[in-house]
């Protein structure tokens, strides 16, 4: 590991299917003015609202309500959080849901006590706070973004068609605790389970897919990688396996909570392309993700060929010996598309709405990244795009 760098991670998790009673351990550290902050119903059908509800209750919360936060949550969503928990003088927030309530969350929790426009400060600007924040808690219902360990907070702008993430360095944006009970998520739908694994895998090779040193980290996904494959294969037979979806809830929060980017430059222009994807199309995260990957994995294959052998080998069980770099390495990205085939994800971005009259466009959205094997100019994400049709 030749990087350097500082670690600390300092949310609390509680797992298992025991794990909402720690709520109660929790709330009576922080202030009774509580903002519950949920999605679009889920919560409502399967129950989690009412046993939250109880456990507040009993703790006599003064609760308002933040409800409606829908999947990709929107700036003008965050405009009228902001205001619900300003009026409420809110001394603490709790997200219950996927990604999307917790990242949405930590982007109120930012901005209650914040003079300037959030969207210029903090997704324009790339500022940090320099308010007081909200502290914030979440019982996660969905799994795939590592939201519920990181200080990420993921927002879309439709008006300038623009989803842009801050994955902010104050670690105090981190949720204070998160509960993770995996029978939560056994009520997800299928497209919503496989996206959600498929965001997990691609965080993982955001960060592999980077440097040349022998380093740690690398060791780590590859570990993780190989669990959520196995894992994942189980569940998509039979989704109520609760041994495999709580492994996929478990490596969903290391493949994204900081440690495996440890000493590593990173890459996430997977991510850049999924979320100009996202922002014109307002498609499922993981989806947008999974269908531009092999085209992208594709074209910067030369330039970090040797992880793309190790990729092969380590990952995929791909027997190297007697071929080219350049074989083994294909026949790595060819067991990936075949896995993902077989959970059944999106492999192209007209399947999510884009079409190749947007291709301009969703090129104009697309952030370039600097730090992974190759630094993509225009044409070079066009053509990525145009082969994701
Ligand atoms: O709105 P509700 O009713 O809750 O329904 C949700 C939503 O429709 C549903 N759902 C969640 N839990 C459920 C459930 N349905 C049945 N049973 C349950 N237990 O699932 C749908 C998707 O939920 P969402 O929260 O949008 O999914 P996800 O967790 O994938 O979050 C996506 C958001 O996170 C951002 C994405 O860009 C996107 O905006 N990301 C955040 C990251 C971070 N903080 O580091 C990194 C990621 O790369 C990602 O960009
Ligand atoms: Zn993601």
């Amino acid at each position: 590991m030749l990087g350097n760098f500082a670690y600390c991670n300092p949310t609390k998790l509680y797992f298992g299917d025991d794990s909402l009673k720690y709520l109660n351990d929790e709330l009576p550290k922080y202030g009774k003015n509580v903002v519950l902050v949920y999605g679009t119903g889920s919560i409502k059908k399967n129950g989690i609202y009412d046993e939250v509800m109880e456990i507040l209750k009993a703790n006599g919360c003064n609760i308002a309500e933040i409800s409606g936060v829908m999947p990709n949550p929107t700036l003008e969503k965050l405009y009228e959080g902001i205001e619900i928990a300003r009026n409420h003088h809110a001394d603490f927030l709790l997200a219950v849901g996927g990604g999307s309530v917790c990242d949405y969350t930590k982007a109120v929790s930012v901005s209650v006590n914040c003079s300037d426009d959030p969207w210029e400060k903090y997704y324009i600007r790339f500022e940090e706070p320099d308010c007081e924040i909200i502290p914030v808690g979440c019982v996660l219902t969905m799994v795939g973004t590592g939201s519920e360990m990181n200080a990420g907070a993921v927002i879309t702008n439709h008006e300038t068609k623009m989803k842009i993430g801050h994955v902010f360095a104050d670690e105090n944006i981190m949720p204070k605790f998160s509960i993770l009970n995996p029978k939560y998520t056994l009520t997800l739908p299928h497209y919503q389970m496989v996206a959600g694994i498929y965001d997990i895998f691609n965080h993982i090779c955001e960060q592999y897919f980077s440097g040349e040193d022998d380093n740690t980290s690398d060791y780590i996904s590859e570990g993780l990688m190989r669990s959520l494959i196995e894992s994942s294969r189980i569940a998509n037979k039979n989704p109520q396996n609760y041994e495999a979806r709580s492994n996929i809830m478990w490596t969903a929060t290391w493949a994204l909570n900081t440690l495996v980017s440890r000493g590593k430059s990173t890459d996430w222009e997977v991510h850049m392309l999924g979320q100009a994807v996202g922002a014109h199309t307002d498609a499922t995260h993981g989806m947008t993700l999974s269908a531009v990957s092999l085209p992208y994995y594709r074209y910067i294959m030369p330039y970090g060929l040797k992880k793309f052998v190790r990729f092969a080998k380590n990952v995929w069980n791909v027997d190297t010996s007697g071929k080219s770099d350049e074989q083994a390495a294909n026949e790595g990205l060819c067991a990936m598309e075949n896995w993902m085939k077989e959970l059944g994800l999106v492999m192209n971005i007209s399947e999510l709405g884009a079409s190749e009259d947007m291709i301009e466009k969703i090129a104009d959205s697309t952030l370039v990244m600097e730090s992974g094997y190759k630094v993509l100019d225009r044409d070079e994400i066009i053509r990525i795009l145009k082969e994701s049709l």
